[in-house]
């Protein structure tokens, strides 16, 4: 299918958007010369949905399901998505980490006008690169309330193999409807002071940003407890899992019984496999690992629980014939080993050389402290300064956390490296989210290669909601097209 402009304007005010195209498209967006494309539907709406134990409750679906359906496609690829808003209010679908262009991002009011309720939307864009990657919707609250799902793009030249595969998209659940919005239990931004609560739970101010709500269940593809999906795998398998935190405001410490996990890729990109006890993944972070099935048994997949009743679950790892009856937990003993990003390294040369950097912005992450609001360097999101820059410049954001709480930072359209000085920058890690710990700094660095307004932000839904936001925005001599 060739998409010219015209055929682009046209399916666009078919879905009553053109009002809001900017003047042109930059030259060749969406040139797509001859590539297959993968059709789907997708209709938000209200449903009532079962996590497989526990009640019955009204949340938002797509398809009438959580997580919404696996889009599983070729590298190279074009995925169609037709979105149709069954709402009763404006939704939009962000495609986390793929690199796209600015007017299929899905960010209300930045990128597109929301969807309205009883409208559609087209989006369209090219699968690329490789990897796995989520989606979801971008309005409100939406993401807490059941709307995202998992997105994998296969490589077009496998370079790994394996056995079997297991996509496992980890999402945090108020089982009551209206999911995270429902009036429930929340935790104050003080709570995790030390790790201990510091002030007891709360519903919160009734005005202004939602805190975020104390979760009662954690579900793997949409199940919990009991209802888990276990892993079934036979003795001598390689067995990839693919780890999708689509939580809104959930970071998990996982760890698997009787096996060693070794990562593979990070955010969809590959790295040089790192063997680790404890993965760490935050909200809207993804990582691929991979496991020998060389310890017939039954077992567990579990995450850390603080005992605050945080990100607690557990993923039965069964080989078949096997008899036994009670999973063997992993065991979280001090000293055990946690790869962190500096452990990463790119499997193959980026192209992504060391040169100077046209752009610095520090970004102060703050707020919390007895406080409803969260900041970028004292500002609150939507009153927050553009980072500007110039198409083709290098840029670095220099990320310190001065607030009590992690932050995983993801950055629209653009994958940045982690600056990483004991290594050339061909082989700093690439990714689009990471997670900044208090009183951590990390610098990161990108190319301004993909025009446009993106949206950078914390992917803590309640802290992005809170103000944690600002938009990372060409300037006008970059646009050129
Ligand atoms: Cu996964 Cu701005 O989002
Ligand atoms: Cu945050």
């Amino acid at each position: 299918m060739h998409i010219t402009r015209r055929t682009f304007l046209k399916t666009a005010a078919g879905a009553g958007l053109a009002a809001c195209l900017p003047p042109l498209l930059p030259a060749g967006a969406l040139a797509a010369k001859n590539r297959r494309v993968r059709n789907f539907r997708f209709k938000a709406a209200p449903t009532s949905v079962s996590l497989g134990s526990g009640p019955e409750f009204k949340a938002f679906t797509y398809n009438g399901q959580v997580p919404g359906p696996e889009i599983r496609v070729k590298e190279g690829e074009t995925i169609r998505v037709v979105l149709e808003n069954n709402l009763t209010e404006a939704t939009t679908i962000h495609w986390h980490g793929i690199p796209l262009q600015n007017q299929m991002d899905g960010v209300p009011g930045l990128t597109q006008k929301a969807v309205d309720p009883g409208q559609k939307f087209i989006y369209e864009f090219e699968a690329r690169p490789a990897g796995s990657f989520l989606y979801h919707s971008h309005a409100k609250y939406q993401l807490d309330q059941g709307l995202y799902g998992p997105l994998i793009i296969e490589a077009a030249r496998p370079s790994e193999s394996y056995d079997r595969e297991y996509t496992l998209t980890l999402e945090d659940w108020v089982m009551r409807d209206g999911g995270g919005t429902a009036r429930t239990l929340r935790r104050p931004p003080m709570a995790h002071m030390h790790g201990r609560m510091r002030r007891g739970p709360s519903y919160g101010p009734s005005e202004g940003p939602l805190w975020e709500p104390l979760y009662d269940s954690y579900a793997v593809n949409g199940r919990v407890d009991e209802a888990i999906k276990p892993l079934v795998v036979t003795k001598g398998d390689r067995v990839k899992l693919r780890l999708i935190n689509a939580s809104s405001a959930t970071i998990y410490y996982l760890r698997l019984a009787g096996h060693n996990l070794t990562i593979t890729h990070t955010d969809g990109n590959p790295i040089r496999p790192v063997e680790t006890d404890v993965l760490r993944i935050g909200m809207g972070e993804r990582y691929d690992a991979i496991f020998l099935a060389d310890n017939p048994g039954h077992w567990l997949l579990s995450a850390y629980d603080t005992g605050l009743g945080e990100g607690r679950l557990k993923i039965p790892l069964r080989y078949k014939g096997s008899r036994q009856k009670d999973p063997n937990p992993p065991s979280f003993e001090q000293g055990l080993r946690m790869a962190e990003y500096v452990d990463f390294e790119s499997r193959k040369a980026t192209g992504f050389t060391n040169r100077r950097r046209d752009r610095f912005y520090d970004q102060v992450l703050g707020g919390g402290m007895h406080e409803s609001y969260w900041s970028i360097n004292g500002q609150v999101w939507p009153l927050a300064d553009d980072l500007v820059v110039t198409a083709g410049e290098r840029v670095a954001l220099r990320y310190a956390n001065h607030s009590m709480m992690p932050h995983p930072m993801h950055l629209h359209g653009h994958f940045f490296r982690i600056v990483n000085p004991k290594l050339p920058a061909e082989r700093w890690i690439a990714k689009d989210t990471l997670i900044l710990d208090h009183m951590q700094r990390i610098d990161v660095e990108l190319d301004a290669d993909n025009p446009g307004r993106w949206l950078h932000h914390c992917h803590n839904l309640y802290h992005m909601e809170a103000g944690m936001a600002n938009v990372l925005t060409y300037d006008l001599r970059s646009h050129s097209f």
